[in-house]
């Protein structure tokens, strides 16, 4: 997966200005999300003393998870594939031992989250998966810990993920684009609703599943905004989809969404997104500067909704109020409510037989040998805890 077309964009291209390098030669080469922190210096920690201080962190801060007993572990559940990889770690195709639910289990090394600074952005992850619920959002089932690693187990949703289906088939039709778009936006607008901005939306993260919906997956980056707080001032998301507010280091909320929105349906209509360069620098003047150019099969109702969602000016953006999104002739003919019950039948079917399929995955991942690696003793010293991140969900307990 480490290229696009040959005409399309490198995806190995933005790895030098990602989270931090990878452990593994095997990661996923594509764009790593972006980070740092204005209060630190973005290094990851090297001396004993920088990485004392990156342990020194208040695990009993209210979004880190509330203390529960663990009723559920990963001797539970026995590990089939490997479907994704990501600068933490793994994600596997699993089946719970004692009902044979198949689930996807995101493994994160506590080490890596630390080494680069995650650990907020990780507690946000579960504790935000874990309170929503969404038809376009996947759940969260149970969330748990060992020593070294954090498990996250979710719905596995096996359609594969969108930039997967762009990659091999370069372009959707519009009616298509316009079905994800739609559910797509009811997913960031329940989110926002909640105060919650996601900051990672790009194809790599938004998977379909067996009847054709989205679902978007990764909530590493996403964070809650309180309305006094207003803005947050973290230089993250991934290159090709970052505002221009975060560019600048303005201060950043939702807004921050709906450009990315924007990008990801010019992408899904040309094959690249609007603004994009090989060159991390360049793309980065495109997108403060660059002229906004549609190719003619573009529809005027498709250019005017990427003109909306594509204005530098977060204030001026189109998304803040809903109903001006709902109500754009580019979405004329949608039933949101029915789009919400997900009785919108999408015209893309993925050819999936069943939850154990795997056909719509990279054999990249599926090749591998899904091993839950050990890691080293000397790795972590006994002090780090992510106390309360143990979770069993609702439903989950029910079955
Ligand atoms: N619930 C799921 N069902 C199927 N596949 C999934 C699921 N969750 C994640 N994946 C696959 O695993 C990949 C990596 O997962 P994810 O995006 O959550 O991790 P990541 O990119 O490493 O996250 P981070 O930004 O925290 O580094 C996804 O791109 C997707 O292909
Ligand atoms: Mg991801």
């Amino acid at each position: 997966m480490g290229q696009g077309k040959s005409k399309g964009k490198d995806k190995s291209s933005s790895k030098s200005s990602s989270k931090g390098s990878s452990s593994s030669s095997n990661t996923k080469a594509t764009e790593a999300p972006v980070q740092s922190e204005p209060t630190q210096n973005g290094k990851q920690p090297t001396t004993k003393e920088e990485k004392k201080d990156a342990k020194n962190i208040d695990w009993d801060a209210p979004v880190l998870f509330s203390k529960n007993d663990a009723t559920v572990g990963k001797d539970d559940f026995e590990l089939l594939k490997v479907i994704g990889k990501g600068s933490f770690g793994k994600v596997m195709q699993v089946r719970k031992k004692d009902d044979g639910q198949i689930y996807a289990m995101k493994v994160l090394r506590k080490e890596a989250i630390i080494a680069r600074k995650q650990v907020d952005h990780t507690r946000a992850e579960k504790a935000i998966l874990q309170k929503i619920r969404h038809p376009f959002i996947v759940k969260l089932n149970f969330a748990f810990q060992t020593e070294d690693k954090l498990y996250m187990v979710l719905d596995f949703v096996n359609g594969g993920e969108l930039f997967f289906h762009l990659k091999n088939e370069g372009k959707f039709s519009e009616e298509r684009i316009r079905l994800y778009a739609a559910e797509i936006s009811l997913a960031l607008n329940h989110l926002h609703s909640m105060d919650i901005v996601y900051r990672d939306l790009k194809p790599e993260n938004i998977l379909i599943d067996s009847d054709g919906h989205i679902c978007i997956t990764d909530f590493g980056l996403s964070k809650e905004i309180t309305p006094e707080e207003g803005a947050t001032h973290t230089f993250c998301g991934t290159p090709e989809y970052l505002a221009p507010e975060v560019l600048k280091g303005q201060g950043h909320g939702c807004p921050v969404d709906w450009w990315s929105l924007g990008t990801l349906i010019y992408e899904m209509f040309t094959g690249l997104p609007p603004f994009y360069s090989q060159n991390i620098n360049i793309m980065y003047q495109k997108i403060l500067n660059g002229e906004l150019r549609f190719p003619d099969f573009m529809s005027p109702d498709a250019c005017d909704l990427l003109e909306g969602f594509l204005t530098r000016d977060p204030a001026k953006r189109l998304g803040s109020d809903f109903n001006q999104v709902k109500n754009h002739p580019f979405f004329k003919g949608i039933d949101w409510d029915k789009l919400e019950r997900k009785e919108i039948v999408p015209s893309f079917k993925p050819k999936v037989s069943g939850k154990m399929d795997t056909d719509q995955i990279d054999p990249m991942f599926t090749s591998e040998q899904a091993v839950d690696s050990l890691v080293e003793a000397s790795a972590l010293s006994g002090d780090v805890k992510f106390d309360g991140f143990t979770y069993v969900g609702e439903s989950a307990l029910g079955n």
